[in-house]
């Protein structure tokens, strides 16, 4: 008798503590937070976005997935029944969700409705007030105080500050007379002016296929806001230009990539600038939806030191070989052969490329230079492996932002303590795995659209502030005209008036 009471409390706990265990483990529709620039009308991306964070009714976060389909997310438009707009759920197995939308017309009063089975999240339905523009809307908010306000850009960025710190001011006659004969016929340069947020562009040299990107981000931006007058040279080439020391000579160029023995002024790189263009538009890699591909969670994940690429670079030579030695440790194999001469008893045979989303099967991602910086950190940082990166004279917009053993494991140019640093790692997984998690979290606040517009926009506006002569559209330059938009065409002042009417 003692023993079956014993029995059956013990069965009555069990059940007790499963209730509580279930009850935990749903998301509460009230508790849930949702926040993010895609429910701000004023924050125009090519693909908006917010975040979803599952909490539990006992407010605690989930840190796992509660799974792909609980949240929901509609729109719908007070004057039109059906909303052209594409919207994307990503799980990003965190106990997060990262929403993304890009809208093909423009809406007044637009509401999003964020739905836990049929009960709305947080504060939903959220109401973008007044007009929300999609991206093809040639409608520049006039001041460019008021857009950095609504876009709730940084006040500052460190690198811009740095970068022109070499210039007490900037002379555009002098620039347009001296810099084309410098660089001009054997650089790939593009001589850029913007005047009355028109964008007008000269080209040097023969090889200036890249300029698309450089006068996608500027109709872009121009589109959102009015940037002040501006002339400027862009380098289209992969490695920065200006290796002049003295201070009285150096002539500003944009680069897409800095390095510690030249005085580029770095913008976000073509590849990062056009997967935040490109959103929703290209099938390949973006900052989102490689947050929502990261693979198995931390304890699944493989503890081999995971690199594919191409032989861009020496050290990229060395760490193969160092692959094939300790197979143990790295697994590191060339998908291309292109600048050296293949030896395959040294390198192994070439293998298949792997999709980048697979790249996090593996805990320990290997970043090494290529020609010059490797454009993939953004998004190695932003998936849930760690960063082993190489110290490096190249660098990002960003880089100077990142901190060793913070956001990422730094090893030695010369790849001498790679394997030291592997065998740290397996010997120190939860710093390792916090590391991680910081690197994605830099991203996510660092590297997403609403940055990289603002990094753009900030580094014009400071830049310009140094002219000394008038920006001018020169001769030989050709305007670079916004595309039309024939589909959903979209007028600012029709509606401005219609609104006020
Ligand atoms: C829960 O998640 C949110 C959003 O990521 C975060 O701001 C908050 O600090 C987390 N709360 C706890 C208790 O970890
Ligand atoms: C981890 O990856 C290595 C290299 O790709 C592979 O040889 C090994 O079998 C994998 N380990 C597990 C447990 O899957
Ligand atoms: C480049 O400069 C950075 C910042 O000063 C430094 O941390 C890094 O070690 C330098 N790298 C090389 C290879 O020169």
């Amino acid at each position: 008798m003692k023993t079956y009471l014993g029995y059956f409390s013990l069965y009555m706990l069990y059940l007790f503590l499963l209730v509580l265990y279930l009850a935990a483990s749903v998301p509460s529709a009230a508790k849930t937070m949702v926040w993010g620039p895609g429910l701000e009308a004023n924050i125009v991306l090519p693909a908006r976005f917010f975040f979803i964070q599952a909490v539990d009714s006992s407010g605690r976060n989930f840190t796992t997935s509660p799974g792909e389909k609980t949240f929901e997310v509609k729109m719908v438009s007070p004057a039109e029944p059906f909303v052209r707009i594409w919207i994307q759920v990503l799980d990003r197995n965190d106990g997060s969700f990262l929403v993304r939308y890009r809208m093909y017309a423009t809406y007044t009063d637009l509401q999003i409705n964020i739905l836990l089975k049929n009960k709305h999240v947080a504060k939903s339905p959220f109401i973008l007030k007044g007009r929300s523009c999609h991206e093809g809307c040639d409608c520049p908010q006039p001041s460019g105080s008021v857009w950095e306000e609504h876009m709730h850009c940084s006040q500052s960025f460190p690198q811009i500050d740095r970068d022109l710190a070499h210039y007490a001011s900037v002379d555009p006659d002098r620039n347009a007379e001296e810099i084309p004969q410098r660089f001009g016929q054997r650089q790939s340069l593009c001589h850029y002016t913007v005047k009355d947020n028109k964008v007008y562009v000269q080209t040097f040299g023969e090889h200036v296929g890249f300029r698309i990107f450089m006068d996608a981000i500027l109709l872009s931006l121009t589109r959102k806001v009015q940037l002040p007058d501006v002339e400027f040279f862009v380098n289209l080439g992969d490695w920065p230009l200006e290796k002049r020391k003295s201070t009285e000579k150096i002539h500003p160029i944009f680069s897409w990539c800095g390095s510690n023995s030249t005085r580029d002024i770095v913008m976000p790189t073509y590849d990062l600038t056009e997967s935040v263009l490109e959103t929703m538009g290209r099938v390949s890699l973006d900052m989102m939806s490689v947050q929502s591909n990261t693979g198995p969670l931390w304890p699944e994940k493989n503890a081999t030191a995971f690199w594919r690429g191409r032989d861009s670079r020496q050290e990229r030579l060395e760490l193969v070989k160092l692959s094939r030695a300790h197979p143990d440790m790295i697994d590191a194999a060339f998908t291309n052969f292109f600048f050296f001469k293949h030896d395959e008893s040294l390198y192994g045979p070439l293998v298949k490329h792997v999709s980048f989303f697979d790249f996090f099967k593996y805990k320990y991602q290997i970043n090494i230079d290529g020609t010059v910086a490797a454009y993939r950190l953004p998004y190695l940082l932003a998936g849930d492996s760690v960063v082993l990166k190489q110290d490096s004279s190249y660098y990002e917009h960003f880089y100077n932002e990142l901190r060793p053993w913070e956001h990422y494991i730094p090893i030695k140019a010369d790849l001498s303590d790679l394997l030291e640093k592997i065998e740290w790692a397996r010997d120190h997984d939860e710093e390792v795995k916090k590391i991680a998690l910081a690197g994605q979290q830099f991203a996510r606040h660092h590297l997403m659209g609403d940055s990289i517009f603002c990094y753009y926009y900030k580094l014009l506006k400071e830049y310009a502030k140094l002219q000394v002569t008038t920006p001018k559209v020169r001769e030989g330059m050709e305007l670079v005209e916004q595309p039309t938009d024939d589909l959903f065409p979209c007028s600012c002042h029709r509606m401005r008036s219609k609104d006020e009417l």
